[in-house]
């Protein structure tokens, strides 16, 4: 029997593996921990690559389907939907299986043994205010892990594997905020940790106060898209007759987990009819050419790379010039805020709804550990940690918390 801990994430995953009394995240691609939560179908090779490899394919030109934000259509309809590859179609459901099969192959052969058991991470909810979609997203997890080959699986809420592993750290009894914000959700836990209490059987009474949202990282893309990029394509832009174009387009193109929905004659054929009534129709032809080219994905990305920048830069031009040469779109930092500022209020309330979960006062808290990408956004941080301003704010491992926490629990579980 060998167990570990595995974080599937919107963006990111981790797998983590039990050494002696301590556990570490295997390397899942080259040296790097982390494998971006990504599929390329090659056509031309027919075969499918993952993580970074995947992007690379992607932005290289190759004939192929991307596929990102896999995690987002768990605990909707979609994910017993099909998806077009060439003239084969595959279920959302096998290409999570083909990816997860692979982090555990890979993990696998750097572990030289064969992985049985494991401890699945899951956001509070996958989709807020409906239980049964949450738990139908769960039993898809549960149905994928036993389709790679798990013989025992159980599941554990992100944010308190992120308290596991903190807890590790800590010297004294506290009471903690654990904030783990992703990219497709906002989980929090506020828990009573200590070197005393780590490691005990039954922890149900640490935990005063366990919620999430559906929020994260690939909103504030959509968001920042919607605000900055997708103007220059037309989106809000007027038709004659007192008209604007539909918006359905741009939300799909902004939305990762819906690019490739747009790549359809039917919608190409639409967007060519409406550029036909536009006040300014170079606009829709930058649309077209977004469809006829498939660049949707690459847009996504720069958008992304643009909201990372202005974590630590005021100002960045989001460079268009793949859809026409010469083409930016400005962001920054404030224009990014104002964008994201309706969910990030939501956050700021997920933490006050918690603290009354807890019965206790934002006083109370005595440090809040940050987890997650989305973290790293200073909008993002400072509304939460706003929320408890006399907690030490620690700094945890950003994209490794979750599954080294998992991995803690599976050695609690299992070893
Ligand atoms: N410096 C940064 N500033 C802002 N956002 C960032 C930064 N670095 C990464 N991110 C964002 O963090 C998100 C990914 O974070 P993370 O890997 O924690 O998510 P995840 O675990 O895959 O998602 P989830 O837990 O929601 O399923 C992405 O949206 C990414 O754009
Ligand atoms: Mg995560």
């Amino acid at each position: 029997m060998t167990a570990c801990g595995l974080d599937f994430g919107t963006s990111n995953t981790t797998l983590g593996t039990i050494h002696g009394n301590g556990v570490a995240l295997a390397a899942l691609e080259g040296g790097d921990t982390t494998l971006p939560s990504a599929v390329f179908f090659d056509f031309e090779e027919q075969r499918p690559v993952f993580g970074r490899a995947a992007m690379a394919a992607y932005v290289t030109g190759a004939e192929g389907r991307l596929m990102r934000s896999l995690k987002s259509v768990l605990g909707t309809p979609l994910i017993d939907e099909d998806t077009l590859l060439q003239s084969r179609r595959i279920g959302f459901r096998q290409v999570i299986g083909l990816f997860v099969n692979h982090a555990k192959t890979v993990a696998e052969a750097a572990l030289g043994r064969e992985l049985t058991h494991v401890v699945h991470g899951r956001p509070v909810h996958f989709v807020d205010g409906d239980p049964e979609a949450d738990a139908r997203a769960e039993n898809a997890l549960r149905w994928i892990a036993q389709d790679a080959g798990f013989k025992e699986i159980s599941f554990q809420y992100e944010p308190i594997a992120a308290a596991l592993h903190y807890e590790m750290q800590t010297v004294r009894e506290e009471v903690a905020l654990i904030a783990d914000i992703g990219g497709g959700t906002s989980d929090f836990s506020i828990v009573r940790i200590g070197p005393e209490r780590a490691g005990r059987a039954d922890r149900a009474a640490d935990i005063l106060a366990n919620d999430g949202v559906r929020i994260g990282g690939t909103d504030f893309d959509r968001l920042l898209s919607l605000e900055a990029v997708m103007p220059h394509l037309g989106f809000k832009a007027p038709l004659h007759g007192n008209l604007i174009t539909p918006n359905g387009w741009y939300h799909d193109l902004a939305t990762w987990a819906k690019i490739n929905f747009l790549y359809t004659p039917a919608t190409l054929a639409e967007v060519r009819r409406v550029k036909a009534r536009a006040v300014r129709p170079r606009l829709l032809e930058r649309l077209e050419t977004v469809l006829t080219r498939h660049l949707g994905h690459t847009l996504a990305m720069r958008v992304e790379a643009a909201k990372i920048a202005l974590s630590a830069e005021r100002a960045h031009d989001i460079d268009l010039s793949p859809v026409e040469p010469g083409l930016d779109a400005p962001a920054t930092r404030g224009r990014l805020a104002e964008a994201i500022a309706e969910p990030v209020d939501r956050l700021a309330a997920m933490v006050r709804s918690c603290l009354s979960q807890a019965g206790l006062a934002a006083t109370q808290v005595d440090a809040v550990f940050l987890t997650g990408g989305s973290t790293l956004l200073p909008a993002v941080r400072t509304a939460i940690t706003g929320e408890v301003p006399t907690a030490k704010v620690v700094e945890g491992d950003k994209f490794g918390a979750v599954g080294l926490g998992l991995t803690l629990e599976a050695a609690r579980r299992y070893g």
